[in-house]
């Protein structure tokens, strides 16, 4: 079996002699390395993966120089780059330190000094992270992510996720888009064991069908064709940590009975590889279909799904428990608007709240609190600032303009974040990327 205490290590280099070499010295028990060749597939795999350490050629084709260590830097402050350079690239590696990368090591390589370096940088990373963890712990309960209600459906499962979190069962969180179902994973997340580890989050339907089962698990070179490099799967990314598979109604039925062999043995191998690996892995599922009808249907399998759903947590749509509006729409004042301004909501505006049947949940009564806000004078939240839907009722609900510009604002502001990585913006968005270009391609009717 091999050893589950590991990190990982990305190499961006277009010299396939450098990616061999360093794959070949620093890859050991304790190591994953993986490659990319290009400036464009490295900020790719960084963004979809975790990293510990990134070794970045200072002179890559298709980026200007420092640009990517400066997109890494952003996109996962955590991770540690450790510039490639060259001869007389020594002004560009000072740049690169003031940008913040960790150290550079100079072509050709000493490698007893690149293995220091590498180790060095992980233990910042360990440091940083635990350090993270501490001040995290310190301001909980100022920043950190909340399920707000006080309806007794919503306490019963305040009440689950705190026992099931420290458990290392999986567990199903089902129910209607927008009730809350990632905020639930997060959450047992964060009350879990591992929570000093970030949950690594795939949503299934952004699996690639023919790819599914490299992606989860790995692969090793030469397995399939494609296949010209071996690679880890999410499930050495998420060891000793969370994987929150979203949709899992949309996995591939022929890799769902692989998955139920990994629940079940807590094992799995790398495509074309015979050795075992620890799958040392909290699992956790959400959906927002039944699952139960899937199984009718003979669209997901039955026995993963008794699997899955013995530990279920189901959020009821918000018009079921409107009690909590006046709470949520307190919360999303206080946490979208200014700190400044003390917002007060108008009586008429709050019977209009209280007497729509938010089809889009919590997400669509943040996305409306988020409007208000900015529509607000003085604060006031009158029924001016509310989508007409809201104020004239389930008429004027047929034609959902207003709604839809917000949601089409916040999909584009969303992409403009991610540089247009539209993988990256449907799963902040919570959607899947298959509704995401939907959406995209009615916006453009
Ligand atoms: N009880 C709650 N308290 C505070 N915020 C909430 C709550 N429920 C949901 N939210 C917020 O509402 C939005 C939608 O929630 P979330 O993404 O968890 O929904 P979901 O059930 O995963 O939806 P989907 O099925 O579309 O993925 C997020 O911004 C989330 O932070
Ligand atoms: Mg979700």
């Amino acid at each position: 079996m091999i050893p589950d205490k590991s990190y990982n290590i990305l190499v961006i280099d277009d010299e396939e002699p450098i990616r061999r070499l360093l794959q070949n010295e620093l890859s050991n028990s304790r190591r994953n390395v993986h490659i990319a060749k290009s400036g464009e597939e490295g900020i790719q795999i960084v963004r979809d993966y975790w990293f510990d350490v990134v070794l970045l050629d200072l002179r890559l084709p298709d980026v200007k120089n420092l640009e990517l260590l400066i997109k890494i830097r952003e996109s996962v402050p955590d991770c540690e780059v450790i510039m490639i350079t060259g001869h007389g690239d020594i002004d560009s590696a000072v740049a690169a330190m003031k940008l913040g990368a960790y150290d550079f090591i100079r072509k050709p390589f000493n490698l007893d000094r690149l293995d220091i370096i590498v180790e060095k940088a992980h233990q910042k990373v360990l440091l940083a992270r635990e350090n993270a963890m501490l001040r995290h712990t310190a301001d909980s309960s100022k920043n950190s992510l909340k399920f707000i209600g006080n309806a007794e459906i919503i306490k019963d499962i305040h009440f689950l996720v705190q026992k099931v979190a420290p458990a290392r069962i999986p567990v199903l969180i089902t129910g209607e888009s927008g009730v809350g179902k990632d905020v639930i994973a997060h959450l047992i997340h964060q009350n879990s064991g591992c929570a000093a580890k970030p949950m690594i989050a795939k949503n299934c339907a952004s699996l690639q069908q023919e790819l599914a089962r490299s992606e989860l698990y790995g692969h090793v070179k030469g397995s399939f064709t494609g296949a010209t490099e071996s690679r880890e799967g999410l499930l050495a990314f998420a060891n000793e940590s969370t994987l929150f598979l979203d949709e899992i109604g949309e996995l591939p039925l022929e890799v769902q009975a692989s998955l139920l062999r990994v629940l079940e043995t807590q094992t799995y191998r790398r495509i074309g590889e015979k050795e075992e690996r620890k799958a040392n892995v909290r699992l956790l599922f959400a959906t927002n279909r039944k699952l139960v009808d899937e199984v009718e249907a003979g669209r997901f399998n039955e026995a993963l799904y008794h699997r899955i759903n013995a530990f279920t947590i189901e959020i009821p749509p918000l018009r079921q428990r409107k009690e909590d509006l006046p709470l949520l729409v307190d919360y999303f004042l206080t946490n979208l608007g200014q700190e400044s301004e003390n917002y007060q909501v108008v009586e008429r505006a709050m019977a209009a709240i209280l007497a729509y049947d938010w089809p889009g949940n919590v997400r669509e009564l943040r996305n409306v609190i988020e409007r208000s806000i900015i529509l607000s004078e003085n604060g006031l939240i009158t029924e001016r600032c509310l989508p007409r839907e809201l104020v004239e009722g389930p008429q004027a609900h047929k034609s959902p303009l207003a709604l839809n510009v917000v949601e089409r604002n916040h999909i584009l502001k969303m992409l403009d974040f991610y540089d247009g990585n539209k993988q990256k913006a449907a799963e902040t968005l919570g959607i899947s990327r298959k509704t995401l270009y939907r959406k995209l391609a009615a916006y453009a009717s």
